[in-house]
């Protein structure tokens, strides 16, 4: 029962009756509350890697996000959020993501509504006055308030989620999320699965002297109580829970000329987002956003969301790819990392994953947008790819396709992912493979993907070899020759 909350909201009167009762009894009682009276269990998605998260049939629409930072740079939290959810079967229980702060108050559709949360399992489960049908649609609020949760990363000596960036010296606290791949659940209650991605609007209270910025478009800027600023941004796209972007932090938000790559020629509005005291040279990498997006919108199609850049942080940690605002370590702001997470905006961010265990279909797309801006730079590339190569000799290979937690950001995913899409490219001229990028894009941004739909998309569009080429590169237990035209 360790930090288990059980609650129900129907039986609170009763609850302090009970508990009111003992005290004039002069005992003390801990209140054992009815459960939820739906014994049926959630069930979650099925991910292959992480088979917890989320919930199968459940379809969130939106988050709508009304967060407080009273303190920045520490873990406190409080927020409400509310979830505009549907589902593709009947679900007689919500089952959301949440290690995160304790939770106040749930509603649906404006009612209090019984709930149960585990902090340490990171769900809470909401029982509404009817299951949830295909084709209902409900709203659901979730009132928070305290310490976010804590989730190591499976990978990296780092814990993904909300980041507390304590003051030193000149500069302030900070907070920012970094979440890849189920940090989102450690702040807000989530089905937090790249599967269901989802539209955000998010709006942020700072204290005074600092800046709030989240993915999408910035709304509105207006004074909150005690001379902070609450600061609202829409993202109007869907996008996967792991990419949503937050940053609190004293920032200089600099505005550049809009970059018209946008659906049909569209305007992308450009801001980036430097903290105050950040070395100056810093900055240099973030020159070239704009001619970035254009060459990779020459090669991916359009630019799909509404705004692009970045926000840099102090901490050593690695660069992601936030939703239209990558999150750039001072350490790692050089353009090729730019150029890496600017792609994942079409791969990963609008073309999102069905299952954890093709996420080389992020990361060896992002890795190979790296070759595409080298040689619009009128270089040949070849440097790149021999040493893509010899870098693959070096580290243990593997089928693309991951089956554990420990392999998801190796150098499989990054650079045999890469070295993929070249051994489909050499047996095309580059206008087929234009088109291979850009029609994946466009077919696939609504439909999460996996590798057998790939292989079968090559297939389709560029014939029996270039689909034979990709599978070798998929499925060999050992690295195959260099692919050469
Ligand atoms: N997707 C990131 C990139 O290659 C890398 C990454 C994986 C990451 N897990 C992370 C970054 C956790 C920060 C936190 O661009
Ligand atoms: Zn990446």
């Amino acid at each position: 029962m360790a930090r288990t909350a059980v609650r129900s909201s129907r039986k609170r009167s009763s609850l302090l009756f009970l508990v009111l009762l003992a005290g004039a009894q002069g005992q003390t009682v801990i209140p054992t509350l009815p459960p939820l009276s739906a014994s049926v269990a959630a069930k979650p998605i099925g991910d292959s890697i992480f088979p917890a998260l989320g919930q199968a049939g459940l379809d969130v629409l939106n988050y709508d996000l009304d967060l407080t930072v009273d303190r920045p740079g520490t873990s406190e939290l409080r927020g409400t959020v509310v979830l505009t959810v549907t589902s593709t079967q009947p679900l007689p229980v919500l089952s959301l993501d949440f290690l995160g702060p304790q939770v106040m108050e749930v509603r649906w559709n404006g009612l209090p509504a019984p709930y149960r949360h585990d902090q340490v399992v990171g769900k809470l489960t909401i029982e509404p006055p009817q299951p949830l049908l295909p084709g209902m649609r409900a709203e659901v609020t979730v009132r928070f308030a305290g310490q976010v949760g804590v989730r190591p990363d499976p990978y990296l000596p780092i814990n993904v989620g909300w980041q507390a960036v304590p003051a030193v010296g000149e500069r302030v606290g900070a907070n920012f999320t970094l979440s890849e791949p189920d940090g989102t659940r450690t702040f807000l209650p989530v089905n937090d699965h790249p599967s269901d991605p989802a539209t955000f609007t998010t709006r942020i209270t700072v204290p005074a002297g600092y800046t709030a910025a989240a993915s999408g478009v910035q709304l509105s800027e207006v004074a909150a109580p005690n001379g902070g600023r609450t600061f609202t941004f829409e993202q109007v796209q869907p996008i996967p829970t792991y990419t949503l972007a937050i940053h609190v932090n004293r920032f200089e938000r600099v505005d550049s000329a809009a970059v018209p790559v946008g659906k049909g020629g569209a305007d992308v509005i450009r801001r980036d987002y430097f903290p105050v005291g950040i070395p100056a040279g810093t900055r240099d990498a973030y020159v070239s956003t704009g001619e970035i997006l254009k060459v990779l919108a020459d090669w991916f199609g359009p630019y799909p969301f509404s705004a692009y850049g970045s926000a840099i942080v102090t901490p050593r940690v690695p660069a992601l790819e936030t939703a239209t605002l990558s999150t750039m370590p001072v350490t790692s702001s050089n353009v090729r990392v730019v150029v890496h997470e600017a792609a994942h905006q079409w791969f990963g961010n609008r073309v999102t994953l069905a299952d954890w265990s093709g996420v080389w279909l992020n990361e060896g797309f992002a890795t190979y947008a790296e070759l595409l801006w080298a040689q619009a730079q009128g270089e040949t590339g070849d440097d790149m790819v021999r040493g893509w190569y010899a870098r693959a000799g070096r580290n243990q290979t593997r089928p693309l396709v991951a089956t554990t937690e420990s392999q998801l950001f190796d150098t499989t995913s990054y650079i045999r992912g890469a070295l993929a899409l070249q051994a489909v490219r050499v047996t095309v001229d580059d206008a087929a493979f234009k088109a291979y990028l850009r029609g994946w894009v466009s077919e696939f941004q609504n439909r999460p993907v996996t590798t057998a739909d790939l292989l079968t998309y090559t297939r389709t569009t560029l014939g029996a070899r270039a689909e034979a080429a990709l599978r070798l590169w998929a499925e060999s237990p050992e690295l195959p020759p260099l692919p050469e035209k």
